[in-house]
Protein backbone atom coordinates (compact mmCIF):
# COMPACT_ATOMS: atom_id res chain seq x y z
CA UNK A 1 0.00 0.00 0.00
CA UNK A 2 1.32 3.80 -1.26
CA UNK A 3 0.52 6.94 0.91
CA UNK A 4 -0.58 9.22 -1.53
CA UNK A 5 -0.29 12.89 -0.39
CA UNK A 6 -1.47 16.58 -1.76
CA UNK A 7 -2.50 20.02 -1.09
CA UNK A 8 -4.45 22.81 -2.93
CA UNK A 9 -4.12 26.34 -1.46
CA UNK A 10 -7.44 28.08 -0.71
CA UNK A 11 -6.50 31.56 -2.59
CA UNK A 12 -9.88 31.62 -4.57
CA UNK A 13 -11.80 29.00 -6.23
CA UNK A 14 -9.49 26.02 -8.12
CA UNK A 15 -8.99 26.51 -11.62
CA UNK A 16 -8.86 24.21 -14.56
CA UNK A 17 -5.01 23.96 -14.18
CA UNK A 18 -5.56 22.83 -10.29
CA UNK A 19 -8.45 20.68 -11.42
CA UNK A 20 -6.78 18.80 -14.14
CA UNK A 21 -2.92 19.08 -13.21
CA UNK A 22 -3.85 17.78 -9.27
CA UNK A 23 -7.87 17.82 -7.87
CA UNK A 24 -8.72 15.15 -10.78
CA UNK A 25 -5.32 12.55 -11.12
CA UNK A 26 -5.27 13.03 -7.56
CA UNK A 27 -8.43 11.62 -6.89
CA UNK A 28 -7.87 8.64 -9.31
CA UNK A 29 -5.01 8.02 -7.18
CA UNK A 30 -6.86 8.15 -4.33
CA UNK A 31 -9.65 6.18 -4.57
CA UNK A 32 -7.49 3.02 -6.16
CA UNK A 33 -7.85 0.43 -4.08
CA UNK A 34 -3.32 0.28 -3.44
CA UNK A 35 -3.04 3.35 -2.14
CA UNK A 36 -4.77 5.31 1.14
CA UNK A 37 -4.60 8.92 0.80
CA UNK A 38 -4.26 12.29 2.81
CA UNK A 39 -5.57 15.58 0.51
CA UNK A 40 -5.57 19.02 2.57
CA UNK A 41 -6.63 22.57 1.57
CA UNK A 42 -3.91 24.36 2.34
CA UNK A 43 -5.17 27.42 3.89
CA UNK A 44 -1.70 28.38 5.96
CA UNK A 45 -0.10 28.83 3.02
CA UNK A 46 -3.11 31.28 1.00
CA UNK A 47 -2.25 33.48 4.48
CA UNK A 48 0.98 34.54 2.66
CA UNK A 49 -0.92 35.95 0.20
CA UNK A 50 -4.81 36.32 1.75
CA UNK A 51 -5.29 38.56 4.95
CA UNK A 52 -8.88 39.10 4.69
CA UNK A 53 -10.63 36.48 6.94
CA UNK A 54 -13.84 36.40 5.65
CA UNK A 55 -12.29 35.93 1.91
CA UNK A 56 -10.07 32.87 3.52
CA UNK A 57 -12.96 31.04 4.56
CA UNK A 58 -14.86 31.32 1.46
CA UNK A 59 -12.21 30.17 -1.26
CA UNK A 60 -11.34 27.09 1.60
CA UNK A 61 -15.47 26.32 0.58
CA UNK A 62 -14.54 26.62 -2.65
CA UNK A 63 -11.70 24.18 -2.65
CA UNK A 64 -13.36 21.53 -0.50
CA UNK A 65 -16.91 21.85 -2.89
CA UNK A 66 -14.37 21.76 -6.36
CA UNK A 67 -12.80 18.30 -4.69
CA UNK A 68 -16.04 16.84 -3.54
CA UNK A 69 -17.55 17.83 -6.98
CA UNK A 70 -14.61 16.11 -8.88
CA UNK A 71 -15.89 13.12 -6.93
CA UNK A 72 -13.84 12.45 -4.12
CA UNK A 73 -14.84 9.97 -1.63
CA UNK A 74 -14.03 10.85 1.75
CA UNK A 75 -14.97 7.56 2.72
CA UNK A 76 -11.84 6.75 1.33
CA UNK A 77 -9.50 9.32 1.81
CA UNK A 78 -8.32 11.64 4.42
CA UNK A 79 -9.58 14.65 3.53
CA UNK A 80 -8.87 18.15 5.59
CA UNK A 81 -7.81 21.67 5.90
CA UNK A 82 -4.03 22.57 7.33
CA UNK A 83 -5.13 24.62 9.64
CA UNK A 84 -7.29 22.03 11.68
CA UNK A 85 -3.92 20.19 12.05
CA UNK A 86 -1.81 22.47 14.67
CA UNK A 87 1.17 19.74 14.39
CA UNK A 88 1.95 20.90 11.02
CA UNK A 89 3.37 24.20 12.04
CA UNK A 90 5.45 22.54 14.43
CA UNK A 91 7.31 20.51 12.48
CA UNK A 92 7.20 23.28 9.99
CA UNK A 93 9.39 25.09 12.91
CA UNK A 94 11.76 22.31 13.23
CA UNK A 95 12.55 21.85 9.55
CA UNK A 96 13.21 25.04 9.32
CA UNK A 97 16.35 24.71 12.02
CA UNK A 98 17.32 21.83 9.60
CA UNK A 99 17.26 23.97 6.29
CA UNK A 100 20.17 26.33 5.28
CA UNK A 101 18.95 29.50 4.97
CA UNK A 102 20.87 30.03 1.23
CA UNK A 103 18.65 27.20 -0.19
CA UNK A 104 15.44 28.94 0.86
CA UNK A 105 16.42 32.12 -0.89
CA UNK A 106 16.48 29.33 -4.19
CA UNK A 107 12.92 28.78 -3.91
CA UNK A 108 10.85 30.34 -6.99
CA UNK A 109 7.94 30.93 -4.74
CA UNK A 110 10.63 33.31 -3.29
CA UNK A 111 12.63 34.32 -5.50
CA UNK A 112 9.70 35.51 -8.36
CA UNK A 113 8.99 38.21 -5.20
CA UNK A 114 12.65 38.78 -4.18
CA UNK A 115 12.82 42.11 -6.61
CA UNK A 116 9.96 43.63 -4.38
CA UNK A 117 10.94 42.51 -0.90
CA UNK A 118 8.81 44.61 0.65
CA UNK A 119 6.09 42.79 -0.69
CA UNK A 120 7.52 39.55 0.64
CA UNK A 121 6.72 38.19 4.41
CA UNK A 122 8.45 36.23 6.41
CA UNK A 123 5.71 32.88 5.95
CA UNK A 124 6.61 32.69 1.62
CA UNK A 125 10.18 32.98 2.83
CA UNK A 126 10.04 30.31 5.10
CA UNK A 127 6.42 28.30 2.57
CA UNK A 128 9.02 25.55 1.27
CA UNK A 129 9.53 24.08 4.55
CA UNK A 130 5.38 24.11 5.78
CA UNK A 131 5.15 22.44 2.47
CA UNK A 132 7.80 19.96 3.70
CA UNK A 133 5.87 19.67 6.89
CA UNK A 134 2.63 19.00 5.46
CA UNK A 135 4.25 16.06 3.65
CA UNK A 136 6.53 14.02 6.28
CA UNK A 137 4.05 14.67 8.92
CA UNK A 138 2.07 11.95 6.84
CA UNK A 139 4.75 9.90 6.36
CA UNK A 140 3.60 10.14 2.31
CA UNK A 141 4.98 7.92 -0.38
CA UNK A 142 4.07 9.87 -3.28
CA UNK A 143 2.93 13.17 -3.78
CA UNK A 144 0.92 14.28 -7.37
CA UNK A 145 1.26 17.84 -8.34
CA UNK A 146 1.77 19.80 -11.23
CA UNK A 147 5.61 21.41 -12.89
CA UNK A 148 5.48 24.80 -10.92
CA UNK A 149 6.01 22.35 -7.61
CA UNK A 150 8.50 20.16 -8.29
CA UNK A 151 11.08 22.40 -6.92
CA UNK A 152 9.20 22.74 -3.20
CA UNK A 153 9.04 19.00 -3.90
CA UNK A 154 13.33 18.73 -4.38
CA UNK A 155 13.30 20.87 -1.27
CA UNK A 156 11.17 18.24 0.66
CA UNK A 157 13.13 15.68 -0.06
CA UNK A 158 16.36 17.41 0.83
CA UNK A 159 15.62 18.39 4.72
CA UNK A 160 14.00 14.93 5.31
CA UNK A 161 17.58 13.51 4.05
CA UNK A 162 19.42 16.14 6.25
CA UNK A 163 17.40 15.40 9.31
CA UNK A 164 17.88 11.33 8.76
CA UNK A 165 21.20 12.05 8.42
CA UNK A 166 21.87 14.02 11.44
CA UNK A 167 19.09 12.24 13.34
CA UNK A 168 18.49 9.12 12.53
CA UNK A 169 16.21 7.57 10.05
CA UNK A 170 13.14 9.36 11.07
CA UNK A 171 10.89 10.49 7.88
CA UNK A 172 10.26 8.77 4.64
CA UNK A 173 11.63 10.69 1.78
CA UNK A 174 8.61 11.17 -0.67
CA UNK A 175 8.38 11.03 -4.73
CA UNK A 176 6.72 13.41 -6.72
CA UNK A 177 4.44 12.17 -9.45
CA UNK A 178 3.52 13.91 -12.38
CA UNK A 179 1.31 13.45 -15.65
CA UNK A 180 3.21 15.18 -19.03
CA UNK A 181 0.15 15.72 -20.51
CA UNK A 182 -1.03 17.83 -17.91
CA UNK A 183 2.21 19.23 -16.23
CA UNK A 184 1.37 22.48 -17.15
CA UNK A 185 -2.01 24.17 -18.13
CA UNK A 186 -1.45 27.19 -19.56
CA UNK A 187 -3.85 30.03 -18.72
CA UNK A 188 -5.78 32.64 -20.84
CA UNK A 189 -2.38 34.56 -22.22
CA UNK A 190 -0.54 31.17 -22.69
CA UNK A 191 1.44 31.76 -19.57
CA UNK A 192 1.54 29.17 -16.93
CA UNK A 193 -2.84 29.07 -15.54
CA UNK A 194 -2.42 31.31 -12.21
CA UNK A 195 -4.55 32.82 -9.94
CA UNK A 196 -1.95 35.73 -9.43
CA UNK A 197 -1.51 36.05 -13.32
CA UNK A 198 -5.33 36.86 -13.70
CA UNK A 199 -5.81 34.11 -16.85
CA UNK A 200 -7.46 31.83 -15.32
CA UNK A 201 -10.61 29.50 -16.33
CA UNK A 202 -13.02 28.99 -13.19
CA UNK A 203 -15.04 25.98 -14.92
CA UNK A 204 -17.32 26.19 -12.09
CA UNK A 205 -18.87 30.05 -13.71
CA UNK A 206 -21.98 30.59 -15.28
CA UNK A 207 -21.95 29.13 -19.53
CA UNK A 208 -22.51 32.67 -20.39
CA UNK A 209 -19.20 34.14 -18.39
CA UNK A 210 -17.08 31.61 -19.87
CA UNK A 211 -18.03 31.73 -22.88
CA UNK A 212 -17.45 36.05 -22.65
CA UNK A 213 -14.14 34.52 -21.84
CA UNK A 214 -13.11 32.81 -24.11
CA UNK A 215 -14.05 34.80 -26.37
CA UNK A 216 -12.28 37.68 -25.38
CA UNK A 217 -9.64 36.56 -23.60
CA UNK A 218 -7.64 33.81 -25.51
CA UNK A 219 -5.56 35.62 -27.72
CA UNK A 220 -5.31 33.95 -31.32
CA UNK A 221 -3.64 35.34 -34.51
CA UNK A 222 -5.25 36.64 -37.87
CA UNK A 223 -5.09 33.98 -40.41
CA UNK A 224 -7.97 34.37 -42.20
CA UNK A 225 -10.57 31.08 -42.10
CA UNK A 226 -9.99 29.49 -44.74
CA UNK A 227 -5.82 29.04 -44.65
CA UNK A 228 -4.42 26.18 -42.70
CA UNK A 229 -3.48 27.53 -39.15
CA UNK A 230 -0.75 25.78 -36.54
CA UNK A 231 -2.38 24.15 -33.27
CA UNK A 232 1.02 23.77 -31.86
CA UNK A 233 1.96 27.19 -31.02
CA UNK A 234 -2.36 28.07 -30.30
CA UNK A 235 -3.96 28.39 -26.40
CA UNK A 236 -7.04 27.62 -27.38
CA UNK A 237 -5.68 24.14 -29.17
CA UNK A 238 -3.72 23.35 -25.77
CA UNK A 239 -6.87 23.92 -23.53
CA UNK A 240 -8.92 21.64 -25.61
CA UNK A 241 -5.89 18.97 -25.89
CA UNK A 242 -6.12 19.10 -22.21
CA UNK A 243 -9.75 18.74 -21.64
CA UNK A 244 -10.88 16.74 -24.28
CA UNK A 245 -8.16 13.85 -24.79
CA UNK A 246 -6.51 12.68 -27.62
CA UNK A 247 -8.80 11.89 -30.34
CA UNK A 248 -10.57 14.93 -29.53
CA UNK A 249 -7.77 17.01 -30.00
CA UNK A 250 -6.13 15.52 -32.98
CA UNK A 251 -9.50 15.68 -34.79
CA UNK A 252 -9.49 19.49 -34.04
CA UNK A 253 -5.65 19.57 -35.07
CA UNK A 254 -6.05 18.31 -38.47
CA UNK A 255 -8.92 20.62 -38.98
CA UNK A 256 -7.14 23.77 -38.32
CA UNK A 257 -3.92 22.27 -40.56
CA UNK A 258 -6.29 21.93 -43.18
CA UNK A 259 -7.80 25.37 -43.75
CA UNK A 260 -11.51 26.35 -44.19
CA UNK A 261 -11.71 25.87 -39.75
CA UNK A 262 -11.19 29.14 -37.79
CA UNK A 263 -10.14 30.31 -34.29
CA UNK A 264 -13.51 30.93 -33.33
CA UNK A 265 -15.02 27.47 -34.36
CA UNK A 266 -12.02 26.01 -32.21
CA UNK A 267 -13.35 28.66 -29.70
CA UNK A 268 -16.66 26.80 -29.59
CA UNK A 269 -15.56 23.27 -29.41
CA UNK A 270 -13.80 24.35 -26.01
CA UNK A 271 -16.43 26.26 -24.50
CA UNK A 272 -18.61 22.87 -25.00
CA UNK A 273 -15.68 20.42 -24.05
CA UNK A 274 -15.92 23.01 -20.74
CA UNK A 275 -19.42 23.68 -20.44
CA UNK A 276 -20.61 20.19 -21.16
CA UNK A 277 -17.71 17.86 -19.59
CA UNK A 278 -18.27 19.31 -16.34
CA UNK A 279 -21.99 19.93 -16.06
CA UNK A 280 -22.27 17.58 -13.66
CA UNK A 281 -19.43 18.90 -11.41
CA UNK A 282 -20.42 22.66 -11.84
CA UNK A 283 -24.13 21.68 -9.99
CA UNK A 284 -22.46 19.71 -7.52
CA UNK A 285 -19.55 22.05 -6.78
CA UNK A 286 -22.59 24.59 -6.15
CA UNK A 287 -24.82 22.27 -4.49
CA UNK A 288 -22.09 21.94 -1.91
CA UNK A 289 -21.34 25.82 -1.40
CA UNK A 290 -25.03 26.45 -1.01
CA UNK A 291 -24.64 24.10 1.92
CA UNK A 292 -21.32 25.58 4.06
CA UNK A 293 -22.38 23.38 7.62
CA UNK A 294 -22.28 20.07 4.95
CA UNK A 295 -18.48 20.88 4.47
CA UNK A 296 -17.58 22.00 7.83
CA UNK A 297 -18.90 18.38 8.96
CA UNK A 298 -16.50 16.50 6.39
CA UNK A 299 -13.46 18.90 7.07
CA UNK A 300 -13.88 17.98 10.63
CA UNK A 301 -14.04 14.47 10.12
CA UNK A 302 -10.92 14.54 8.19
CA UNK A 303 -8.86 16.71 10.81
CA UNK A 304 -9.93 14.26 12.99
CA UNK A 305 -8.63 11.56 11.09
CA UNK A 306 -5.05 13.60 10.19
CA UNK A 307 -4.57 13.92 13.40
CA UNK A 308 -4.74 11.13 14.83
CA UNK A 309 -1.62 9.90 12.15
CA UNK A 310 0.04 13.34 12.27
CA UNK A 311 0.20 13.44 16.45
CA UNK A 312 2.55 9.87 16.41
CA UNK A 313 4.46 11.07 13.58
CA UNK A 314 5.03 14.32 15.46
CA UNK A 315 6.21 12.48 18.43
CA UNK A 316 8.46 10.46 16.93
CA UNK A 317 10.38 13.95 15.63
CA UNK A 318 10.44 15.54 19.08
CA UNK A 319 11.58 12.08 20.72
CA UNK A 320 14.90 12.55 17.43
CA UNK A 321 15.43 16.20 18.76
CA UNK A 322 15.39 15.50 22.74
CA UNK A 323 12.06 17.09 24.12
P1 LIG B 1 -1.22 25.53 -5.78
O1 LIG B 1 -2.36 25.81 -4.89
O2 LIG B 1 -0.57 26.68 -6.47
O3 LIG B 1 -1.65 24.51 -6.89
C1 LIG B 1 -2.29 23.29 -6.53
C2 LIG B 1 -1.92 22.19 -7.51
O4 LIG B 1 -2.30 22.57 -8.83
C3 LIG B 1 -1.18 22.48 -9.69
N1 LIG B 1 -1.26 23.56 -10.69
C4 LIG B 1 -1.21 23.35 -11.99
N2 LIG B 1 -1.10 22.22 -12.71
C5 LIG B 1 -1.09 22.35 -14.05
N3 LIG B 1 -1.18 23.55 -14.69
C6 LIG B 1 -1.30 24.71 -14.01
N4 LIG B 1 -1.42 25.87 -14.64
C7 LIG B 1 -1.31 24.64 -12.58
N5 LIG B 1 -1.42 25.57 -11.59
C8 LIG B 1 -1.37 24.88 -10.44
C9 LIG B 1 0.02 22.65 -8.79
O5 LIG B 1 1.19 22.11 -9.35
C10 LIG B 1 -0.40 21.91 -7.56
O6 LIG B 1 -0.19 20.53 -7.70
N6 LIG B 1 2.40 24.81 -2.47
C11 LIG B 1 1.30 24.18 -3.15
C12 LIG B 1 0.23 23.67 -2.21
C13 LIG B 1 0.75 22.73 -1.20
C14 LIG B 1 1.12 21.36 -1.40
C15 LIG B 1 1.56 20.89 -0.13
C16 LIG B 1 1.10 20.51 -2.51
C17 LIG B 1 0.99 23.01 0.11
N7 LIG B 1 1.46 21.91 0.76
C18 LIG B 1 2.00 19.58 0.01
C19 LIG B 1 1.53 19.20 -2.35
C20 LIG B 1 1.98 18.74 -1.09
C21 LIG B 1 0.66 25.20 -4.07
O7 LIG B 1 0.78 26.39 -3.89
O8 LIG B 1 -0.12 24.68 -5.03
Amino acid sequence: MARILTGIQSTGTPHLGNLLGAIRPAIELAHAPENDSFLFIADLHSLTQVKEGEVLRKNTYATAAAWLAFGLDTDRSVFYRQSDVPEVTQLAWYLNCFFPYQRLTLAHSFKDKADRLEDVNGGLFSYPMLMAADILLYDADFVPVGKDQLQHLEMTRDVANRFNHKMGETFIVPQELTRSETMLIPGLDGAKMSKSKNNILNVFDEPGALKKLINKEIVTDATPLEDPKNPDDAVVWKLYNAMAGEVASQKMADQLRAGGYGWGHAKKELLEAIVDGFATERAAFHRWMDDPGALDAVLAKGAAQAREVAGPVLERVRSKLGY
